[in-house]
């Protein structure tokens, strides 16, 4: 077997997959030169700044890895051409939303961008290359991606590997560091397998040889879909057992705990919340369901939207319970929020529960007060925004379009969180950052109205002290 030894890689996509990734490989990897490319000016700019602060994407320890690599053999550029054209192996790591429109609408991966890619490349490529899928796809994408390449190219041959990301936000270097399994999916011909071993060999500058599993293209695409189904599986499982504690009594903390005592459950991923969120779940299992549905499979693609539907009732569930609570209505009352991330330590917003629950309450016309510690004044009306367009999903449909000017009359972004919850009616937890166990909970009580509520959607406080301040607690998944 002629496995060829990678010297230059380049990636298209600098997004929170593509970009902390590259900057991994580049750091464990000074021999290749690799070059991170973007449609987006901006982006590109922002990971060229010689600020570090500055950085597109917040990950804990990633400005020191770009600090390291940047210029000596990472690179960032919006010369797509030149990256793709210079590369042996290219990495494919741009966004595919769920369809919004046409065929699959609110359920299919969008593919347009990973096909504009297949097409570039295909044009760009004046020699063989391997093309490796980074980017989530349905299964047997792979398929399309050499369909294009093969029928518009310029005759040279490409190989179609899938290595799908498993980092999760927040953790990402770490994950990047040291992965549980990477994961590569390649052809069973000769020519296949040398282009798994090229990336095995470039994997493997880090990763122990036996933490890189191979398998073949689609069973490497439906295993990514696989692994964020069974992990969002688990989060509802737990969400809507919740439910039941709070109206039995039982404490979902401690029933998590005691069943995750069980090596066969296990005690990750079993932290009850207001309900997940993020770029990945959401559209992996509609993809998934879509793909069970395209195949003839009703029974199979029902049980696993049934992971989706119990997170849109927990986050409803959470935004009528304050509602309920502060007497049947939020109308003009002030209600401070903190957090607005998907999840601690990033500022990724996509998906993110506090929107779902900030949009019911904007819909009795609450007075959200917002303070999150990464995510951007800016960032919060444009998620505003575009939920007015998209309201697909049960609860967010039941809703109405929102005027623009309305919402910024509702919905003020505070950089201290202490003027946040000054003389709020209520506090809503939606993000688990560790600095709100810190704060000064009397002052904030002090200058509160009473009866002082606090909702927390992540039970990160301690119910105990709170009320022994005199706060009114509700928790996720806790009887009073
Ligand atoms: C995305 C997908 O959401 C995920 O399913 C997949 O596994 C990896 O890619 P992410 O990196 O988080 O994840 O997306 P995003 O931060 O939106 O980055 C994608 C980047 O690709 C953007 O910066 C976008 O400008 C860029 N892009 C998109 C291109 O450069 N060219 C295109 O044609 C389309
Ligand atoms: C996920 C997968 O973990 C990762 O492997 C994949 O590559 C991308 O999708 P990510 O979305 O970044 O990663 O974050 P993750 O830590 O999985 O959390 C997803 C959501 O679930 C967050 O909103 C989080 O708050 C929530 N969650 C997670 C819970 O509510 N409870 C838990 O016990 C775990």
């Amino acid at each position: 077997m002629n496995t060829k030894t990678i010297t230059n890689i380049c990636c298209i996509g600098a997004g929170y997959v593509g970009g902390p990734t590259m900057a991994v490989i580049a750091e464990k990897c000074p021999h290749v030169k690799v070059t991170v490319v973007d449609l987006n000016e901006q982006r590109i700019a922002d990971w060229n700044d010689t600020d570090l602060d500055k950085l597109p994407i917040y990950e804990p320890g990633l400005a020191d890895v770009v600090a390291e690599s940047r210029d000596r053999n990472l690179f960032f550029s919006t010369d797509v051409d030149q990256a793709i054209d210079e590369a042996e192996m290219i990495f494919i790591s741009v966004n595919t939303p769920t369809k919004t429109y046409g065929v699959g609408k609110g359920m299919a991966a969008d593919l347009k961008y990973i096909e504009l890619c297949a097409r570039q490349i295909a044009r760009v490529s004046k020699d063989d290359k391997i093309i490796v899928e980074k980017s989530t796809l349905p299964v047997r994408t792979a398929e399309a991606l050499r369909t294009i390449l093969t029928s518009t190219g310029n005759g040279n041959k490409f190989q179609i590997l899938s290595s799908p990301e498993f980092l999760a936000e927040g953790t990402a270097v770490q994950d990047l560091h040291a992965p549980d399994r990477v994961l590569i999916g390649g052809e069973e011909s000769i020519e296949g397998q040398s282009a798994i071993q090229s990336l095995v060999d470039v994997y493997a500058n880090w990763v122990p040889r036996e933490n890189i599993v191979t398998t073949r293209v689609w069973s490497s695409e439906l295993s990514k879909l696989t692994a964020n189904a069974f992990l969002a599986q688990r989060v509802s499982s737990i969400n809507a057992i919740s439910a039941l504690c709070e109206r039995t009594g039982a404490d979902v903390d401690e029933v998590a705990h005691a069943i995750g005592r069980d090596s066969r459950i296990g005690a990750k991923f079993l932290k009850s919340s207001v309900g997940f969120g993020g770029s990945c779940f959401q559209k992996d299992i509609l993809n998934l369901v879509y793909l069970c549905r395209h195949f003839n499979l009703p029974e199979v693609a029902d049980y696993w939207e049934q992971v989706i539907i119990m997170n849109d009732y927990q986050k409803h569930r959470f935004a009528k319970n304050v509602i309920d609570t502060l007497f049947n209505t939020v109308t003009g009352k002030k209600i401070a929020f903190l957090g607005w991330a998907f999840k601690k330590d990033t500022n990724d917003t996509r998906e993110t529960a506090a929107l779902y629950v900030a949009d019911e309450l904007l819909q009795d016309r609450a007075e959200i007060h917002v303070y999150d510690p990464k995510v951007t004044e800016e960032q919060i009306f444009a998620d505003l925004e575009y939920l007015q367009n998209h309201r697909i999903g049960k609860y967010v449909k039941q809703g109405e379009e929102m005027d623009m000017d309305e919402i910024r009359n509702l919905v003020t972004v505070h950089n201290d969180p202490y003027t946040a919850m000054h003389s709020a009616h209520a506090i809503s937890i939606l993000t688990e950052w560790d600095e709100f166990k810190t704060y000064d909970w009397q002052k904030v009580y002090n200058e509160m109205l009473k009866p002082a509520f606090v909702f927390d959607g992540r039970n990160i406080t301690s119910k105990e002290e709170l009320k022994e301040i005199g706060f009114e607690v509700y928790n996720i998944g806790k009887g009073k």
